[in-house]
């Protein structure tokens, strides 16, 4: 059997706006999703589960379940509910309070200051397009770092590809808007400049702590050997991976990187020009970048396409209703031989351990790692209380194997968090797609835990991956 490091850190993970509920209370601003999912007549973020006035019922859960750290992140229009200028006291007082319950129940605040929820304000006025709000996002996280000394762990953005690319390339979040290449690689580069900046203000300003940055990794792999497929793969790599880690590590993206995305956006009849002076800010922070946190679920196979894009999203786990081609990339597809769950996520453990030993061999000055998001989307079955889900227990030893392999190798990972601590709201799933330890019954926000938990429990305590 394997083990993990005596002192590797077991967390659960959670987001502010798929948790909390209490959308609008207490002088919370609105945030696009607000009114995006109201719009559509879908499920909304209320109540989530309602961490909001939860979260002395999670934190006890945590102590009791040996999960040293709450990976969880502040609501930007809780604290300036239109982005900028006036603070809403309320919500600044509210994150105190969670941060001193943290404390009381021994568990570990490792806050996010940005997943997802940019302030409906700036969201309508370009999110992070615009290079007006990247002044308002810095001005925001020092006022973080000013007023939250309780914290330690920070981090500054959540997932910036799928913000980049959920928003302005598949289209399955707001704005709608698809196939724009240039929108994809500005958001991109604009909130890599923005992290930057936020950690040469951490770090300038002698905040106590560590600073580093979440990026979703999923590795992809050539369907064939092909020459074309190979090729497809490379740019699919270089976008969703190579650009965000040169930038992390290098402060900027390598020729290699470029070439690529460059033939991307030339195959889309677009170009890219950055400001050379972005890259003195983000060439500084590559320098001082704690850790890297590393969220991934899955791997990708990808083959040459010469269509147009195109587009199917599983939001509902009917199996087999998703399909990804994009013009200048290549078709994600799938491979028979390797287990989906319902929303056609492939279940491939190896590709964690490529993934961190690749980061170890092309970044040597990597420093500290975090698994910041791995899980299981699953309907999970209810039957009085309990909860058999052996499924994710499987997949969480697969990808905690993987861990300890790349441990041996010499990658330095230091901890793990579950994605997620309770079952949460899901961005383009709503409330069947559970990910959670505790089952959360939505009705009465009631918790049970799962089965996993007892399994993560025992793990937390002897490290041992059974
Ligand atoms: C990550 C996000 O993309 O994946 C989370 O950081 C999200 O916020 C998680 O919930 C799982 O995605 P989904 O779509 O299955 O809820």
């Amino acid at each position: 059997m394997r083990t993990l490091p005596k002192d590797f850190i077991m967390g659960g993970a959670t987001a502010a706006y798929q948790a909390e509920g209490a959308t609008k209370l207490d002088g919370k601003g609105l945030v696009a999703w607000d009114t995006w999912l109201e719009e559509k007549g879908r499920y909304t973020a209320e109540p989530a589960s309602d961490f909001y006035h939860q979260y002395p019922v999670d934190l006890k859960l945590c102590r009791d379940f040996k999960i040293d750290s709450l990976r969880m992140s502040i609501a930007w229009s809780r604290i300036f509910p239109n982005g900028f200028g006036e603070i809403n006291q309320a919500g600044v007082d509210y994150y105190h309070r969670v941060f001193s319950e943290c404390k009381k129940q021994g568990v570990i605040p490792f806050v996010t200051i940005h997943h997802f929820d940019t302030p409906k304000t700036l969201f309508d006025n370009g999110d992070f397009l615009n290079r007006e709000n990247v002044e308002h996002f810095v001005n925001y996280a020092k006022f973080c770092f000013e007023e939250f000394k309780e914290v330690h762990y920070w981090s500054t953005f959540n997932e910036i590809y799928p913000v980049a690319t959920n928003q302005y390339l598949t289209g399955i979040f707001p704005p709608e808007i698809k196939f724009d290449l240039k929108k994809v690689v500005t958001c991109l580069h604009n909130m890599m400049w923005a992290h930057a900046r936020a950690v040469n203000i951490f770090k300038d300003g002698n905040y106590k702590g560590e600073i580093g940055v979440v990026h979703s990794l999923e590795p992809k792999y050539p369907y064939s050997e092909d020459e074309k497929d190979v090729h497809a793969a490379a740019k699919d790599d270089a976008l969703s991976i190579a650009f965000l880690l040169d930038a992390t590590y290098k402060g900027r993206y390598s020729e290699k990187t470029m070439t690529l995305v460059n033939e991307i956006l030339a195959a889309n009849n677009t170009s890219i020009e950055f400001e050379e002076s972005d890259f003195v800010a983000m060439e500084k922070a590559a320098t001082q970048t704690d850790f890297l946190g590393i969220n991934n679920y899955q791997s990708h196979w990808v083959q040459n396409y010469d269509g147009e894009s195109e587009i199917g999203f599983n939001g509902t786990g009917e199996k087999g209703t998703s399909y990804y081609r994009i013009k200048g990339i290549g078709e994600r597809v799938q491979r028979e031989d390797i287990p989906k769950n319902d929303w056609d996520w492939a279940i491939y453990p190896e590709g964690l351990f490529d993934l961190l030993v690749r980061i170890k061999e092309d970044y040597p000055n990597y420093g500290k790692i975090y698994i910041t998001e791995n899980g299981l989307g699953f309907k999970d079955d209810f039957n009085d209380g309990v909860i058999i889900d052996d499924a994710r227990i499987e997949y969480l030893r697969g990808n905690f194997n993987s861990i300890s392999k790349a441990v041996d190798a010499g990658v330095m990972v230091k901890g793990y968090f579950i994605w997620s601590l309770m079952d949460v709201f899901s961005w383009a799933n709503g409330y069947n797609k559970r990910y959670g330890l505790f089952y959360v019954d939505f009705k009465t926000q009631k918790r049970y835990p799962k089965e996993s938990a007892y399994w993560y429990k025992f793990v937390s305590e002897t490290k041992v991956i059974i």
